[in-house]
């Protein structure tokens, strides 16, 4: 079902079907916070007010021209704008090939770099994605060519690659924030471990690289155990509450983003918006049998 539903995300048939379908549209509402600005800007506010920062992310991405990769760099920097004007505890997380990876490597890495300069303009702070593997080697040399240049990018790392703590440790050398997460694309066995035992393992292990480094990282996970996990070896290991934030999707574990905020943790809460929601909403349904439980509950109720 995960590797249907992942293939799925990429059919354009299927996301023009879906995201006109009434039902369907109704339904994204539970992950995405709407499909204009103005609603992820209310959902940031209402977030703030009971404690929780946000990361904003515009959705799309694969563009296919250098029209659409400008566009794209424009509404961030809006964003950026609109951020700064209402006074919001948010950053902005941004996937690359929405920048134009895939059509020219130098394009991007420009434009993410007006990007990342308009946001250090604000002291604030761009989060690059990581998306399938295909991209993973451009993403790291776009970032960490950016980053010589301004320390206000950082960058995501996935546990279920067989590659990520050899990018991990080298990331640190240069002292790069990330966030750790465990990888929400299908991928082939030579590149990424197939159990999820292992992708499991590996987190842990890579959080316990992250966390003793000093540098502000993020753990960005729904997961109770890697959650307890990452609780027990902090308080272990003496290191400060506020050294690190927890990350979780809008619309999943509200109620366990509300409890780590008590239990004096920092969380922050990727919040996406915009009308290209379709791939981000497949790859919750691929997560997680109980969100296909719902789309379907939900769609035959219509
Ligand atoms: P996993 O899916 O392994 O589930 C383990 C347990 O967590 C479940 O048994 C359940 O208890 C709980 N859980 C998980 N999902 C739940 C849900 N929907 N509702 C209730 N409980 C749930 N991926 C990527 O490839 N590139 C990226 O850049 C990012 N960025 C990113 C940012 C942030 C802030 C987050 C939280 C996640 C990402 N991801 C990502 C997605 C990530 O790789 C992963 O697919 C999901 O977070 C799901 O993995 P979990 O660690 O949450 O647990």
């Amino acid at each position: 079902m995960r590797a249907v539903l992942l293939k799925l995300s990429n059919s354009p048939r299927m996301a023009r079907w879906v995201t006109t379908h009434k039902t369907t549209r109704r339904m994204s509402q539970k992950f995405v916070a709407g499909e204009e600005l103005e609603q992820a800007l209310a959902a940031a506010r209402v977030c703030n007010d009971t404690g929780l920062k946000v990361s904003l992310d515009l959705l799309g991405e694969s563009v296919t021209n250098a029209e659409q990769a400008r566009a794209a760099r424009d509404s961030y920097l809006g964003i950026f704008d609109r951020i700064a004007q209402e006074k919001l505890d948010a950053n902005v997380s941004l996937k690359l090939t929405q920048l134009g990876l895939d059509l020219d490597v130098g394009m991007c890495q420009e434009l993410l770099e007006s990007v990342v300069a308009h946001s250090t303009g604000y002291g604030n702070f761009v989060r690059v994605d990581m998306e399938a593997s295909a991209f993973t080697q451009r993403t790291i040399d776009v970032v960490k060519a950016v980053r010589r240049k301004t320390e206000s990018v950082g960058i995501v790392m996935q546990s279920y690659l067989r590659r990520t703590e050899a990018d991990v440790r080298d990331f640190l050398t240069i002292g790069c924030r990330m966030r750790l997460c465990k990888g929400a694309y299908k991928e082939p066995p030579e590149v990424a471990f197939p159990a999820k035992s292992d992708v499991d393992a590996n987190y842990v292990s890579l959080m316990k690289l992250l966390l003793p480094s000093g540098i502000y990282h993020g753990i960005a996970t729904h997961d109770p155990k890697m959650i307890a996990a990452t609780e027990q070896f902090v308080a272990e290991r003496g290191i400060g509450k506020d050294k690190f934030e927890f990350q979780m999707l809008y619309g999943i574990r509200t109620d366990l983003q509300r409890e780590l905020v008590k239990r004096g943790y920092n969380m922050r809460v990727y919040i996406p918006y915009g009308r290209d929601w379709f791939p981000y909403f497949m790859r919750r349904l691929a997560e997680r049998p109980a969100n296909m439980v719902f789309f379907l509950k939900n769609f035959f109720r219509g």
